[in-house]
């Protein structure tokens, strides 16, 4: 596996394969890889002939209190875990190769309306901050397929509107969330939590659980939202949100929708959790 550090080598590398025919899938990632990463990596392999991942620890979707100090940056066992999967490409840019004229004076991409809701409501420019470095990368790597977690489910959404709005000729393929055997969502941030944090930290997905079931039951939003947030309380979470969504846009579920999404977040000691939960009706 080849590991560049700039666009200028990056660009002629990505091209040759191109003009060989050869169909790039990327992954985008900000290191610190887990199963669900490498689970990406393994589905681009299937779909592509070259797989290009990038770790960049992307500063301009950290708030100001946020963990971007604490990110962990583990570059070399990830290159060792994207070696084993046969990645050919790891691109991975210092910050100023990324934002050259610095981030306060860099062209941003903005995604109104679903950055703004759920954690866009807590991390406010959050999702700015994604849209403008996955676009950029879009632009430095121009894949045919680009790979995203179903973990990170408002992400993705903002992720294909954004493609979608600024017509990138990129396919945009989500994957199934990988969890610990417990349930428990695999993320870099987990490694925040204690080990008795660790005990208490499933219960957001037995939560999200139990609020799918209710839904089955013909229960009302309302009252799945709500019993899905003390159920996190009395694990000893701090609820952030608990909310139903249309699957499609994450919209507020009319009556008769069928396709929702149950999506949570919640601080459990460091670490702020996410997760998610698709509902067919
Ligand atoms: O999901 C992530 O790791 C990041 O938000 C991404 C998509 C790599 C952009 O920095």
């Amino acid at each position: 596996m080849e590991t560049l550090h700039r666009i200028d080598a990056l660009r002629p590398r990505v091209a040759a394969w191109r003009r060989a025919g050869e169909r790039i899938a990327f992954v985008p990632t900000m290191g610190n890889l887990h199963q669900g990463h490498l689970e990406l990596v393994r589905q681009a392999r299937g779909r592509a002939r070259r797989v290009v991942v990038s770790i960049f620890v992307n500063p301009l979707q950290f708030g100001p209190n946020e963990d971007l100090s604490d990110y962990p940056r583990t570059l070399e066992v990830d290159h060792q875990g994207l070696e084993r999967e046969g990645t050919d490409l790891l691109f991975a840019p210092g910050g100023d190769e990324m934002y050259p004229r610095g981030q306060a004076v860099q062209t941003r991409v903005e995604v109104p309306g679903i950055s703004d809701i759920l954690c866009g409501a807590s991390r406010s420019g959050h999702f700015v901050g994604v849209a403008t470095v996955v676009c950029k990368l879009f632009n430095m790597v121009q894949p045919d397929l680009a790979l995203f977690g179903e973990k990170d489910f408002q992400q993705l959404l903002v992720i294909r509107r954004m493609t979608a709005d600024l017509c990138l000729p990129v396919e945009i393929v989500g994957v199934p969330t990988v969890r610990e055997s417990d349930g428990l969502a695999m993320s870099s941030r987990n490694g925040y939590l204690s080990a008795e944090e660790r005990t208490r930290a499933p219960s957001l997905y037995r939560a999200l659980q139990a609020a799918a079931q209710g839904l089955r039951q013909g229960a009302a939003l309302a009252q799945v939202e709500g019993q899905a947030w003390a159920e996190l309380e009395r694990s000893g979470l701090r609820p952030d949100y608990v909310s139903v969504r249309r699957a499609l846009d994450l919209a507020t579920p009319s009556p008769g929708e069928r396709i929702l999404v149950i999506l949570a977040a919640a601080y459990l000691g460091r670490a702020r959790l996410i997760d998610n939960l698709q509902v067919g009706l």
